[in-house]
């Protein structure tokens, strides 16, 4: 925790341990994102064509980004927006303020879906023949279509925030740091049970041989484009969120082998993520797909078909909330940094009052997806034009808009405002060496704003259309 000494200088708090910060980002990013999307866009893309170009840019653009905001955080020491004034550029802070803003829409809906994960974990331990009898029914149920959905959209999302809360009310080293040394290996050996299980099934070759051939007809600009957002989004960047967790860092840190670690991590998982659910999706007939519809309605159909299904549906739920928990701390911490630093609360009310808040909001999330008096209202403000729900138009303002805009103008700060030698002098501190670093100055400068910029351009132009 950050506490104060008896004269005026605030001492910040840092992670107690390389190895806790490494699985403490890697918990952040790796989330639903790698779980529940990675798959569906995999199988979608034309399998290993999808998979190598989403390697190619996590390693050039993702890892260069990443490396930036890491760098940047550690740097100044500071939340993302008084990280803009500690570089001298004050008047940049609003991109900061952009990116809180964007964590914090995202935390809203982060946290109902993580309830409805919880939801599915109870419901697969005592009800899973309720769910196998009518998956699609008991999901939209559980949104509310016959009813206030009190467990769907209240209970389960307040037990959630209120576990993500507990942790981060003990700090960064005993809160955020000790809980990811436990989970990240707990989230591992589920991961490689599942895969195990999924690629040892009946039928399942047909998936491993997709995964691996390379249908580069599927790849279209849209493809592309989604594997460049997805990257984004995995690998949490355009937030304020490893802005943040760079400002924990100590100094002897090495930022370059870091950045390597957490997207080999990130990645990795998500591979393995595709291996565990698209054999099995083949093995059992269920059409492969990305989101809630397919997480918690379609898998239905697999676990039903195997052995034990059950224990198979417990684990992959337990998967799904550890990533979503690990992600939701990440998320709340980035704005309660900003909220602590820059509004001067103190870090129990910036907790309570951005849990609470966001809480409260994101129920509206879950009632806008089948909540007749919700969703009714929602259409007739839309008309039921581009998002058929609000949760939809919270996906688009944030993936789609601000997450984009605001990675892209942090490369142009970090680029040209600020100055890669800048950068590289705090990375190279410590005698680290950073051999890439012409590569890398060509990376943040051009490659990575022209590729943010075409996500951009792409999500005003098609709307929701190429998610
Ligand atoms: N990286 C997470 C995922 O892949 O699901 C999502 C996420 C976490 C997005 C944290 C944004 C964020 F700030």
């Amino acid at each position: 925790m950050a506490s104060k000494n008896k004269g005026k200088i605030h001492m910040r708090a840092q992670w107690g341990s390389n190895i806790g910060f490494i699985l403490a980002a890697a918990g952040s990013a790796v989330g639903l994102g790698n779980i529940w999307k990675f798959p569906g866009r995999a199988y979608q893309g034309g399998g290993g064509a999808f998979i190598l170009i989403y390697i190619l840019i996590v390693a050039f653009i993702g890892a260069a980004v990443l490396l930036a905001e890491l760098t940047v955080g550690r740097k100044t020491q500071k939340n993302v927006v008084g990280a803009y004034k500690a570089l001298g550029h004050p008047r940049w802070k609003w991109v900061g303020g952009m990116g809180v803003l964007c964590g914090y829409i995202i935390s809203c809906y982060y946290i109902q879906v993580g309830g409805w994960v919880l939801r599915y974990v109870f419901s697969y331990i005592f009800s899973a023949d309720a769910v196998y009898a009518d998956p699609n029914g008991y999901f939209s149920n559980m949104l509310g279509q016959n009813g206030f959905p009190w467990i769907g959209a209240v209970v389960c999302p307040l037990i959630f925030i209120s576990a993500t809360a507990v942790v981060l009310l003990k700090g960064i080293s005993s809160g955020i740091e000790r809980f990811s040394k436990i989970v990240m290996p707990a989230l591992l050996a589920i991961l490689v049970v599942l895969t195990v299980r999924s690629v040892t099934l009946p039928g399942a070759d047909e998936g491993i041989k997709y995964l691996l051939t390379f249908d580069w007809s599927k790849l279209t600009a849209s493809t592309l484009l989604s594997a460049l957002g997805q990257a984004f989004y995995s690998l949490s960047l355009g937030m304020a969120i490893m802005i943040t967790y760079g400002s924990y860092l100590k100094k002897e840190e090495n930022l370059v082998k870091n950045t390597g670690l957490i997207c080999t991590l990130d990645t990795v998982i998500a591979l393995v993520a595709a291996f565990m659910i698209i054999p099995a999706v083949f093995a059992t007939d269920v059409e492969p797909g990305i989101g809630g519809g397919f997480a918690f309605a379609s898998l239905a159909g697999v676990f039903e078909k195997l052995p034990v299904g059950e224990l198979f549906g417990v684990l992959f739920y337990l998967l799904l909330l550890v990533a979503a928990l690990t992600s939701e701390i990440s998320i709340l911490e980035g704005t309660t940094a900003y909220v602590t630093e820059q509004w001067h609360w103190s870090r129990k009310k910036a907790i309570i009052v951005l849990a609470v808040s966001s809480f409260v909001i994101g129920i509206f999330y879950t009632l806008s997806q089948s909540y007749l008096p919700i969703k009714g209202i929602w259409m007739d403000i839309t008309n039921g034009v581009q998002f058929p729900s609000f949760g939809d138009f919270m996906e688009y303002v944030t993936d789609r808009l601000l997450m984009p805009l605001g990675a892209l103008l942090f490369c142009i700060f970090v680029g040209w405002v600020w100055k890669p030698k800048h950068a590289i002098t705090e990375i190279e501190q410590h005698s680290v060496g950073f051999r890439l670093k012409k590569v890398w100055t060509v990376l943040i400068k051009f490659v990575a704003p022209a590729a943010i910029f075409a996500i951009l351009v792409s999500g005003l132009l098609f709307g929701m259309s190429l998610s």
